[in-house]
């Protein structure tokens, strides 16, 4: 078999590798990037303790006291790259309105020109004097028909360590590939070369950014960040942008949705989906805690970040998790909040931009009523409460994660790794939004599921680079993921809806909720994460055609009497709070809607404008 070898550098390739187009597509970008040399991971827990070892020895990360926190590390990135970056995200499709208006597009010649073949290319020489990992990964479980394969090329070994945490990567994939097997190319660079005998830093990143995809050509091409979404090529960019293209070509969906099991005290067990934006709580809820007075209750964990639907032969909807970890926000989480996520923190976690106590171990705001009279905070500083009452410095930053594999969770679900995946019996959409939107309503039908979907605004979060606490539409959580032009995207929804109906499958019923309404005082008025299986347990009733509730302009919502209160303590007058609908504020949030419907009126399926006329109605009456 033809190996190419490169002038001066070995490609190292392993005799099991009979992929040719692969080997050529790794000598290519190792010319092109002048990778020092070349490794190919396996995946193995050997390689990564190696791995972790020469990030420890490197200054990447500490390992954290193996008392408190066995087999964990810390890291800490620069101080400029602790999220994603939407506005440095391209969609670089053929013609511009195929990535559509709420996506930044560039034409992929130009891209091309600019990151791989002009003469300034930023690729170029990008991994001088630093090693270049191979790692194939498989999204989904090994072999399923709902699965696809990646193949990373990065210069990162944090990149590398996280990788095998949160997808199936290395030994397995690669034979799954065989000798001509499909796969999504990825190359991600930090973008930052070492010249001879230059020291590396900590966490090599680069101020300029590029997130870009080709959905033609299903290639994605990362450079100058080292950190989450914007490195780990198999989470937002494959599984989200660049699977919706698929998803749409093949009609499945590829969505930023949790997937849970929830099983009742008679024995029956149902599959829910839910959208929530970075940082609304899909994690939380994916694990939940049901709370006292639940027994015989209980959720399980099948994902907690993004969900491949597929219509299944049973003419319903199945989902697989295609990730195989969590990469999760650590503030807020606490024992109270939810003890299935600390419990699952307790060992082999990879922290990063959290707070280090001085015995070794870490912590983040809302982890303990009381902080630590001392912490180095994360960015090596010293950190105290007085300093904090002072400056207003956070210990960790508000965007910090775990990284950590789904093994651990302890309320992992049976399925979460079964081929065929999980069928959905409803979907939820969740913003987090301080007013305007109730706490539950159940879409009368598919339509008017999709519009709510399509409408949700949500206040910004920490997870972005930029403004936080500013609402903004965020389609079906999709607006920073959506490979392809959003109003084709609605469309898409609406076929998939039409197909279900039309084979006499199951359409599962659409939700809206919002666990983040505020009173007067700033505060959460709903005291959310386990509480919230009082709604779930609502909408099981619905399911189940036992449950009441009221019509209302935009759907169903439940009353007071509705809801099981016991164990917890709030009012009518409380519940009216997080329930009402306030006309004004409503007949404002449809302007919103409007404008949301102007930016994207070409393609705009009319099911949306005529859902939003009967809505107006309603609320006028
Ligand atoms: P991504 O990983 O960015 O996609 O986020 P996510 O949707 O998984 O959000 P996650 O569950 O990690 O929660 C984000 C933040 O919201 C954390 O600080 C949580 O503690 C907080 N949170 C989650 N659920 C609730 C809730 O029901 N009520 C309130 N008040 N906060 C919540
Ligand atoms: C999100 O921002 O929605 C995340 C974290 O899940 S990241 O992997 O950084 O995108
Ligand atoms: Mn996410």
């Amino acid at each position: 078999m033809n190996r190419p070898v490169l002038e001066g550098l070995r490609l190292n390739v392993p005799a099991s590798v009979r992929h040719t187009e692969l080997i050529e597509w790794v000598a290519r970008t190792a010319a092109l990037t002048e990778a020092r040399e070349v490794v190919w991971c396996d995946g193995s827990i050997e390689e990564y303790d190696r791995l972790c070892q020469q990030l420890v020895d490197g200054g990447t990360m500490r390992r954290l006291n193996p008392a408190k926190r066995p087999n964990s590390y810390l890291a800490w990135s620069d101080p400029s790259d602790v999220a994603r970056v939407e506005d440095r995200t391209f969609i670089c499709s053929e013609r511009q309105e195929d990535a559509g208006p709420t996506n930044n597009w560039v034409a992929p010649a130009e891209m091309r020109a600019l990151l791989q073949t002009g003469d300034n290319a930023l690729f170029k020489g990008c991994m001088k004097g630093r090693t270049m990992y191979v790692m194939p990964f498989s999204m989904g479980p090994l072999g399923s028909h709902i699965s696809h394969l990646g193949v990373e090329l990065t210069d990162s070994p944090y990149v590398v360590i996280s990788m095998r945490t949160m997808t199936r990567m290395g030994k397995a994939a690669l034979e799954l590939l065989g000798s001509d097997g499909h796969f999504v190319p990825c190359v991600h660079t930090v973008g930052a070369p070492l010249e001879p005998g230059q020291k590396d830093v900590a966490w090599p990143c680069n101020k300029t950014k590029y997130i870009v995809h080709y959905p033609e050509t299903q290639e994605i091409w990362s450079y100058g960040s080292g950190y989450g979404g914007n490195a780990l090529l198999g989470k937002k960019c494959f599984a989200l942008r660049i699977a919706s293209t698929m998803g749409r070509e093949n009609g499945w969906l590829a969505e930023h949705m949790l997937i849970l099991g929830v099983s009742t005290p008679s024995g029956k067990k149902y599959h829910v989906a839910a959208a929530f934006p970075s940082a609304c709580g899909k994690t939380n809820f994916s694990m939940l805690v049901p709370p006292e007075g639940y027994q015989g209750w209980s959720v399980t964990t099948v994902g907690e970040d993004i969900a491949w639907i597929k219509p299944g032969k049973n003419g319903r909807l199945h989902a697989i998790n295609p990730e195989a970890g969590y990469f999760g926000v650590a503030p807020g989480t606490n024992d109270h909040t939810n003890a299935n996520c600390m419990a699952m923190l307790k060992r082999d976690v990879v922290f990063t931009n959290v707070a280090l106590t001085d015995d070794g171990d870490v912590w983040w705001e809302g982890m303990s009523d009381e902080p630590p009279a001392h912490l180095t905070d994360w960015q090596g500083r010293d950190w105290t409460p007085e300093i904090a009452k002072a400056t207003g410095a956070k210990a960790a930053h508000p965007n910090s994660r775990f990284t950590v594999s789904s093994i651990h969770n302890p309320v992992l679900d049976t399925e979460w790794d079964n081929p065929e995946g999980v069928p959905i019996d409803a979907f939820l959409f969740g913003g987090r939004r301080s007013t305007t939107v109730p706490l539950v309503t159940e879409a009368r039908d598919w339509a008017e599921g999709v519009y709510m979907a399509a409408t949700m605004g949500s206040e910004t979060t920490a997870a972005i680079a930029g403004q936080v606490g500013v609402v903004r539409r965020d389609p079906f959580a999709m607006i920073a993921f959506a490979g392809y032009n959003m109003a084709d995207y609605f469309q898409h929804w609406l076929n998939v809806g039409a197909k279900l109906a039309a084979a006499g499958g199951a359409q599962p019923k659409i939700y809206c909720v919002n666990w983040f309404r505020k009173g007067a005082d700033g505060k959460f008025i709903w005291p959310g994460y386990g509480d919230n299986m009082r709604v779930l347990e609502w909408i099981v009733g619905r399911l189940e055609h036992r449950a009441g509730g009221a019509e209302n302009a935009f759907g169903i919502s439940p009353r007071y009497e509705d809801l099981r209160w016991d164990g917890l303590a709030f009012t009518r007058e409380q519940f009216q709070s997080v329930i009402g609908i306030d006309r004004s504020a409503w007949q404002q949030e449809l302007v919103l809607h409007q404008e949301l419907f102007t930016q994207l009126t070409h393609h705009l399926p009319r099911e949306l404008p005529a859902t939003k006329a009967r809505i107006e109605q309603r609320l006028a009456a």
